[in-house]
């Protein structure tokens, strides 16, 4: 059992979660009230039912269940209720600033216009204390010219969002599927981040770095199978977004006692620790800092590293990075153990 001192630093440390898809935090209450307002029919007959079918065996068996939950987001005040339902929680677990994935594409599909799926998220961030900015993922079992689609809808709205990133099936959709329109972005000067070695090889890390030219890896722990590649991390600092509940409940790591983190950070990769998709893996942030820390040996000055590193790879300016650094700092020094 971790300490319940231990246990207490973690959850008071400030925070930044850097890897979180906002239709991962949609709580199947929240689904049930949202196809009911919105007259969706759901392919389950209870909260009950529907939690009972989170039982994942890998990526793909998630997926399929996180865009039937996402189809009962329908209207701009979806997206705010949706939204403003993880800022609070987020709150609670003392996260200062976010950097929140949303995935158009799930639901332009739908015909839910593009802007009120970003008006009503950037909304609910705009109405709370947590610092909050977008990032605008492309969904990789589509194909680019679909993403040059959803890109070229969504630019009229660029200024509610910062970055661009790319999830969903990772095995079979490399990066470099993905070239043409992360050059295009990066000339746009957004910030750039792509899922890479959740389930995928680390070869696609690899490129995700030198094709894409990405700035963050979320989840990047199949790196640990490549010592060079490890080494070329660490060397540039390249932070991770790593997910520890996530990876178990995909089944990346059988249990969280096997899980890597320890491993990358001992050999000194930037990782952080975030959600990913709260509302489906059996936690928020303190949920995965409490578990990761009660299945491996980590300690105090683990828990000041991580929360340095989350705002450390955050993509903020700087003078807001380093009064939050400086407020992580003096959190520790408080500390009268
Ligand atoms: N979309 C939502 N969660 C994801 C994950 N863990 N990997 C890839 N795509 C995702
Ligand atoms: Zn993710």
């Amino acid at each position: 059992m971790l300490n319940t001192q231990l246990r207490g630093v973690l959850e008071g440390m400030p925070k930044a979660e850097l890897h979180i898809h906002i239709e991962g935090s949609l709580e199947p209450e929240l689904i049930f009230a949202l196809a009911a307002r919105n007259n969706v029919a759901l392919p389950y007959a209870s909260v009950e039912d529907l939690r009972a079918a989170y039982a994942f065996t890998d990526l793909q068996s998630f997926l399929d269940i996180y865009y039937a939950g996402a189809s009962v987001l329908l209207h701009e005040q979806d997206f705010y209720d949706m939204t403003a339902a993880y800022l609070k929680r987020a709150e609670q677990d003392n996260v200062r600033h976010t950097e929140i994935f949303f995935d158009p594409q799930t639901h332009t599909a739908r015909g839910v216009p593009v802007k009120d799926v970003i008006d009503g998220i950037h909304r609910a961030c705009q109405d709370s204390p947590v610092s909050a900015t977008l990032i605008l993922s492309f969904l990789r079992h589509l194909s680019e010219e679909d993403a040059f689609a959803v890109l070229e809808e969504a630019l009229p709205y660029r200024d509610k969002y910062i970055g661009i990133g790319l999830d969903s099936s990772e095995r079979g959709n490399p990066p470099e599927k993905f070239a043409r329109v992360f050059a295009r972005c990066k000339e746009l000067g957004f910030r750039l981040v792509a899922h890479a070695g959740e389930e995928g090889p680390p070869a696609y890390i690899e490129t995700a770095l030198d094709v894409l030219k990405v700035e963050r890896i979320d989840h990047g722990v199949r790196c640990l199978e490549d010592p060079a590649l490890v080494e070329r991390l660490a060397r540039e600092q390249m932070a991770l977004t790593v997910c520890p509940l996530s990876n178990v409940k995909l089944c990346v790591f059988p249990e969280m006692a096997q899980h890597n983190l320890l491993e990358l950070l001992d050999a000194g990769v930037k990782v952080t620790i975030n959600s990913d998709d709260p509302a489906y893996f059996g936690g928020y942030m303190n949920d995965n800092f409490i578990a990761t820390f009660e299945a491996l040996p980590l300690g105090l000055s683990h828990a000041q590293r991580l929360a340095r590193n989350g705002f450390e790879a955050a993509f903020l300016p700087e003078a807001q990075k380093q009064q939050l650094l400086a407020e992580v700092d003096a959190y520790f020094a408080s500390l009268a153990f």
